[in-house]
């Protein structure tokens, strides 16, 4: 096989059926707020497969790695004793392009911004309680499911609804 056919049928595949897995927190105040329930209903009927899920209270090491990128700036300390403050509800989520498709759902970082039907223009107001966490690249997706997750709490199936998912 020459050189560009290999580059091109990598192009295809990242570009057009590029499988991807992200992270989605439902954060403290979603919990509380009683919404996992919600943000899961609004995945699924989305067409997003569920891989793991896990109830849990995340630790100040766990909080400090996932939230590296933002060490130092303003709103950190708040970040990270926010994300600490009471368990999450921590789920990996799996589609064709599923980064963009789930940041889609969730909204952008400020729900005041946010667009109406996303999930966090339609149960928030504050930027320090958004609800919700979402992987923001491919690589981060790949990274936090790494961060978060285990591999053996990863699983692999398919569903017989997906060929009405998926067109590919
Ligand atoms: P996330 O990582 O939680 O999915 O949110 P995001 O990509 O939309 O936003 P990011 O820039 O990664 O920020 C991470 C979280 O930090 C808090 N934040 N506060 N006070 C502020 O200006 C501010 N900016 C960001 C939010 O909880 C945000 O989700
Ligand atoms: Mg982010």
């Amino acid at each position: 096989m020459t050189l560009s056919l290999l580059a091109m049928i990598k192009k295809i595949f990242s570009e057009e059926i590029s499988v991807e897995r992200t992270l989605v927190l439902v954060k403290p105040d979603g919990v509380q707020r009683g919404l996992i329930g919600e943000v899961i209903a609004r995945f699924e009927r989305r067409g997003l497969r569920l891989v793991a899920a896990k109830f849990m209270q995340v630790s100040q090491s766990l909080a400090e790695a996932h939230y590296a990128e933002h060490k130092g700036k303003v709103f950190y300390d708040g970040l990270i004793s926010y994300i600490t403050s009471a368990p999450v509800m921590a789920m990996v989520w799996e589609a064709n392009n599923a980064v963009a498709a789930v940041r889609q759902t969730v909204g952008s970082t400020k729900p005041a911004e946010s667009a109406p039907g996303t999930i966090r223009h339609d149960f928030g107001l504050e930027v320090g309680r958004n609800l919700i966490h979402a992987s923001d690249k491919p690589e981060t997706g790949e990274r936090e499911v790494a961060l978060w997750f285990k591999k053996e709490e990863l699983v692999d199936w398919a569903r017989d609804i997906d060929k009405w998912v998926f067109e590919k």
